[in-house]
């Protein structure tokens, strides 16, 4: 993992401002807990230990070009994943102790891999470009006004051309997951004016711990134009 101070200095921020310095988001003021602290207490409830289907399905069927961004990486699995198949991929979050986490799988399987502390809101910061990007479970946390700056900030790291596949919570059908979200919010973030063009939104489903068959999602396949 990246670090640019060592952990006791580390410690102190984080005791100092649980968010690093960063706004909290709407979901951390709904929570009144950082995202890191979902970390804390063993597998949050998306924490499955696996990739999620959608993304294994997308990356065997050649959907995957590097280099690849994992916004909102959490402990890594769908990137471990990624790079496993052979792909530059950077995997990055806000919560230090998912990523430490998330070191330590593609250290103990062998898979060369990065991952960062990073916010979602400011990519541009990274000074990189990537060919794909993948969301998976970070767009549905965010109000629109976060959509909306999320949408750009990730548009400022994608390559023209390149593609994002997003995963989120939809509300169609029983059993829906926390945040749904509707294709016209998705169609608003992920506008021409942001730089994106929607390709493709299918019903899909995403995986958690309380989801036998996992609950009803959108895939969404987003070109950077
Ligand atoms: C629902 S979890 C999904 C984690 C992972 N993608 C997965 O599928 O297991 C959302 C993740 O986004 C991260 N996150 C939330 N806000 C973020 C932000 N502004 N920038 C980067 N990561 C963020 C959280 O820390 C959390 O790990």
């Amino acid at each position: 993992m990246a670090k640019g101070t060592n952990l006791s200095e580390r410690s102190r921020t984080l005791a100092d401002d649980p968010f690093g310095g960063r706004q909290p988001t709407s979901h951390e003021r709904m929570t009144r807990l950082p995202w890191d602290a979902s970390y804390h207490d063993g597998p949050a409830p998306w924490d499955i230990g696996r990739p999620q289907p959608a993304i294994v399905r997308m990356a065997s069927k050649g959907g995957f070009a590097g280099p690849v961004l994992d916004a909102g990486c959490g402990t890594g699995e769908n990137a471990l994943h990624v790079a496993s198949l052979g792909f530059s991929v950077l995997g990055v979050d806000v919560a230090e102790t998912a990523l430490a986490i998330a070191q330590a799988k593609a250290d103990s399987r062998g898979i060369k891999i990065e991952f960062a502390l990073a916010d979602a809101f400011q990519l541009e910061r990274l000074v990189r470009r990537f060919q794909t990007v993948l969301d998976c479970g970070l767009f549905h946390t965010f109000n629109r006004d976060e959509g909306s700056r999320y949408a750009a900030s990730l548009a400022s790291v994608t390559k023209h051309n390149g593609t994002l596949y997003l995963l989120c919570f939809s509300g169609e059908g029983p059993d829906i997951g926390p945040h749904p979200i509707s294709q016209e919010e998705l169609r608003a973030a992920f506008s021409p004016s942001r730089g994106w063009k929607i390709a493709a939104i299918q019903p899909d489903r995403i995986q958690t711990r309380f989801h036998d068959n996992g609950a009803p999602a959108w895939f969404a396949t987003v070109k950077r134009i």
